[in-house]
């Protein structure tokens, strides 16, 4: 199985997964060969890639980082959050079982590298993002060795961390022109709106909140609400503040192109020190797969590989098999392959 961007796939191709809407309806189903009218579908809705099954990739199993299941009960749950915010005592535990469970299976996942992170619509965007900021941050609070109940008041964070935004009219948060500075002024208006909302009406850790007002500094201290500056920022609004840039740049939107995850990470690597904490971005590069299991790669000497396995020490330089003559080439340990290096993503 492996991933490929919607604008790379053509009639032909076979769904390895099935595409869910928001309210966890089956829109494709695996196995689907996909054709024009499918792929057109998937642009429409916003889809930004699938998973496809072919023989380049048969034998490669990408593993979900949270079940299905799991996962649509979340976004599920983040929709009803998200509209009927008031009724306090049910999203206190919505949250609190959510955390928990997210948590729970991906302690008992075991994967060590985390692959691409869910398949959205323009539709649940916001609810799906909540959702896979909460995943993201339970990955680095593991990989932090953070005590359990700390973990689990930081994934309650990241889901609630862009609830403020049910306070500013959807006309403007869709806006796809330029932003007046007033309008800027009142999106950025969410973080503190939010923290204000769940401070006044839930009785929840001081950490949880001050996560949800914090996740837009930057560790520069040129991010808002108040401009605060590296460890004076939360450590929850640190790690948020990573996951949501990371999920943000790898989304389809309607004002932007989703980037591949290469570019993702050369991003984060690029604002290390300026937006993002360097020591999480140490966490985050050894838990994040630059090159997710089934990527196309051409190297440098020309050949067109495969990426089979992922290595936490160098996840730029995974273990890859050759196209054309099935040849396994691991780029951080075989020291044959030094003056190789990956020239190219290519998805098809
Ligand atoms: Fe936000």
């Amino acid at each position: 199985m492996r991933y490929v961007p919607t604008f790379c796939l053509h009639e032909g191709m076979k769904l390895g997964r099935n595409i869910y809407s928001s309210d966890g309806i089956v829109l494709l189903a695996k196995d689907v060969i996909l054709n024009n009218e499918y792929i057109q579908g998937l642009v429409k809705v916003g889809v930004n890639g699938v998973y496809i099954e072919d023989t380049v990739s048969h034998d490669i199993i990408v593993k979900n980082v949270i079940s299905d299941e799991l996962r649509i009960h979340a976004v599920k749950s983040m929709k009803n959050l998200y509209n009927q915010p008031g009724d306090i005592a049910k999203t206190l535990n919505t949250v609190e079982y959510l955390a928990k469970s997210i948590i729970l299976e991906i302690v008992n996942n075991k994967s060590i590298m985390i692959n691409m992170v869910d398949i959205k619509t323009f539709d649940d965007y916001i609810y799906s993002h909540s959702v896979n900021v909460a995943v993201l941050s339970s990955v680095i609070g593991i990989a932090m060795h953070l005590d359990n109940r700390k973990i689990e008041k930081l994934v309650a964070s990241a889901l609630l961390h862009d609830i403020g935004k049910v306070f500013i009219p959807i006309s403007l948060l869709n806006k796809e022109e330029q932003l007046t500075k007033e309008e800027e002024t009142l999106i950025h208006s969410h973080a503190e709106k939010g923290y204000r909302y769940i401070k006044q009406h839930y009785n929840i850790p001081v950490t949880t909140y001050v996560g949800i007002l914090q996740h837009h500094e930057r560790f520069d201290g040129k991010g808002y609400p108040d401009g605060k500056k590296g460890e004076d920022i939360s450590q929850f609004g640190r790690i948020i503040c990573l996951c949501d840039a990371y999920d943000n740049l790898i989304s389809e939107k309607a004002d932007k192109k989703a980037y591949i995850p290469s570019d993702a990470i050369e991003y984060i690597m690029a604002n290390n020190g300026l937006i993002f904490d360097p020591k999480l971005v140490k966490v985050f590069l050894r838990r994040v797969a630059p090159y997710p299991l089934g990527s196309i790669l051409r190297l440098s000497n020309g050949e067109k590989v495969i990426v089979i396995e992922n290595n936490e020490h160098c996840s730029t330089r995974p273990k890859v098999r050759n196209l054309e003559n099935n040849k396994i080439y691991d780029l951080t340990y075989d020291t044959n392959l030094k003056n190789i290096t990956i020239i190219a993503v290519e998805n098809s």
